[in-house]
């Protein structure tokens, strides 16, 4: 992990993005969360006022800078949100919990994603649904080759975000079965909506 500018000022980098757009993607997929819910390094709350077919949020995140942030969002909403300190790749939950699981921008991040939707797999229930909000590699060459290249200082910046994950062939390879998917902004943002069938 970097040092604690990033966690201090991600609010306000991510502000224009989320005017541009990014607030409306975020609407229309975490309004379809439903029963219990688990998001996935859910950083300092954004999704958290989307929230409306909830029964009960449960969120995750390992950064007590971002959770902190993240308590104070969840204090003004209407659905019970708690926010766990722990990352994805090891689950403090019981296998088959959650109805929904929810991840934002965080594919990008963890450090092994395949570790950790193999536990989001896991914790959520058979036909239960995984909603994603992500950005990825692009298939154009030249510009999938620049975002590889840029990767390695981005990720010194940016708290460990990749640019070029192919974050819809790992959610794929994990096991999910992929039901809709949208694109936005030249294909770089995907929003992926998977079924969890687990037999
Ligand atoms: C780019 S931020 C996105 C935050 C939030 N989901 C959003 O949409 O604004 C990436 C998040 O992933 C979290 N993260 C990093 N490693 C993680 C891990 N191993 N498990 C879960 N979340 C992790 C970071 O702490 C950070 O909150």
């Amino acid at each position: 992990m970097m040092g604690k500018w990033f966690p201090r000022l991600y609010d306000t980098l991510m502000e224009p993005l989320e005017r541009r757009g990014l607030r409306d993607i975020r609407k229309n997929l975490i309004r379809k969360a439903s029963g219990k819910v688990l998001e996935i390094g859910s950083g300092t709350g954004f999704n958290f006022p989307y929230y409306e077919q909830a029964e009960k949020v449960v969120a995750i995140e390992p950064e007590p800078l971002m959770r902190e942030q993240s308590l104070e969002k969840a204090k003004t909403v209407r659905i019970p949100i708690e926010v766990i300190l722990a990352g994805a790749e090891a689950l403090p939950f019981p296998d088959n919990t959650f109805d929904t699981v929810v991840g934002t921008l965080v594919l990008c991040t963890i450090p092994n994603p395949s570790k950790a939707l193999a536990e989001i797999r896991r914790v959520c229930k058979s036909d239960g649904t995984v909603l994603f909000f992500e950005h990825v590699r692009l298939s154009d060459p030249f510009l999938g080759r620049l975002q590889d290249w840029l990767t390695p200082i981005w990720k010194q910046l940016c708290d460990g975000c990749h640019l070029n994950r192919d974050s819809l062939e790992q959610v794929k390879r994990a096991g999910f079965k992929v039901i809709r998917i949208e694109q936005y902004f030249k294909n770089i943002f995907i929003v992926i909506e998977a079924a969890n069938k687990k037999i």
